[in-house]
């Protein structure tokens, strides 16, 4: 029917992931309440929302790790539960890894993880080092993994998840439970992994990893999605159309620079000094507005070195709505 049209049509090259209705219950209790959700293309989307939202729930659907209630998850428009070979073939996958055997090497261990996966013993040397390489773990290969850190093995597992070179991962709270170093680590790996044609939906708990992280941000709370959007659209959907970037700088600012971009710069309705070589932006408008102001920020030529929606606008949103669904 449609749904495998959808896959088979698909603008060609561009992955996708798709709840129809999806539902999950446990008895009378409803994980998951019918979620409608169609992520298509090579982005980065945040599955944000409190702990027992639902989130590994649906990560687990859509891997078939767990069965639906009712509903479909699709992959590439492939039906994950009936079709689960084909639709997963192209998946990458971190949920409730388990642990890597201590007396192993990664080498080792990637090995082992290569030859289930299929991927053929021809070209598993080369893989198993592009992916090593790719977490940067190099010079950790041929040593136990038993002495490496939490946030070193969970790059190894993030290595396990690019062996067959997925063009999706479904990341469940990758960073949660390492130290701050270590989430940094691994946020880092996860930035790397954007771009290739991928799509990445990684959830988590925590707004300020989807907002460094991420361009796209799905809410949801009691098993409901609440928004699923752009960062900058969400913001300013929920603000009243002001929309607040923090925008960093190479260098320090001279005193009359907010002035000016605040009175130059059409859209913009305040620009605020955080500190000498950063600014929080105010302006009106979406996407489309944003791309023109920082067209018109770099062409002022202030060097620009960082853009990001500010956190504490859409914490505000995640609060607020979290909070409505009580
Ligand atoms: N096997 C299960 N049996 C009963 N309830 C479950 C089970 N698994 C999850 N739940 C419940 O479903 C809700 C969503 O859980 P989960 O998807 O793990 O949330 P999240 O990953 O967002 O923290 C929670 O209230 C959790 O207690
Ligand atoms: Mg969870």
């Amino acid at each position: 029917m449609t749904r495998e049209f959808v896959g088979e049509r698909g603008r060609l090259n561009e992955p996708s992931i798709q709840a129809v209705g999806l539902t999950k219950r446990y008895g009378s209790f409803t994980a998951l309440d019918s979620l409608n959700l169609n992520v298509e293309g090579s982005k980065c989307v945040g599955f944000l929302g409190p702990n027992g939202a639902g989130k590994t729930t649906t990560l687990k659907l859509f891997t078939d790790l767990i069965r639906a209630s009712s509903g479909e998850a699709l992959v590439n428009g492939v039906n994950v539960h009936t079709r689960k070979k084909k639709a997963l073939e192209s998946v990458g996958t971190l949920i409730e890894t388990p642990e890597i055997y201590p007396s192993l090497t990664p080498r080792e261990a990637l090995s082992m993880v290569a030859e289930t996966r299929g991927v053929p013993a021809a070209e598993r040397k080369k893989r198993i080092e592009d992916v090593v390489t790719e977490v940067r773990m190099d010079e950790w290969v041929d040593k136990r993994v038993g002495k490496f850190s939490k946030g070193m093995k969970q790059r190894i597992n993030i290595a396990a998840a690019l062996l067959s070179d997925p063009r999706i991962f479904l990341l469940d709270e990758p960073s949660t439970g390492l130290d701050p170093r270590g989430m940094s680590e691994v946020r880092d790996i996860v930035k790397s992994l954007k771009g290739k044609q991928r799509l990445i939906f990684m959830s988590s708990h925590l707004l300020s990893e989807v907002t460094d992280i991420c361009d796209e941000v799905a809410m949801i709370d009691h098993g409901k999605l609440l928004v699923y959007d752009t960062l900058s659209n969400v913001t300013s959907r929920f603000s009243g159309g002001e929309n607040i970037v923090e925008v960093g700088f190479l260098r320090p600012l001279d005193g009359g620079v907010n002035g000016r971009i605040a009175s130059g710069v059409p859209g913009v309705t305040s620009a605020e000094r955080v500190d000498d070589r950063t600014l929080r932006i105010r302006f009106n408008g979406g996407a489309s507005t944003q791309e023109r102001l920082l067209s018109n920020l770099v062409g002022m030529n202030l060097g620009v070195i960082s853009y990001k929606p500010a956190s504490s606008a859409l914490e505000d949103v995640y609060l607020s709505l979290i909070k409505d669904t009580k």
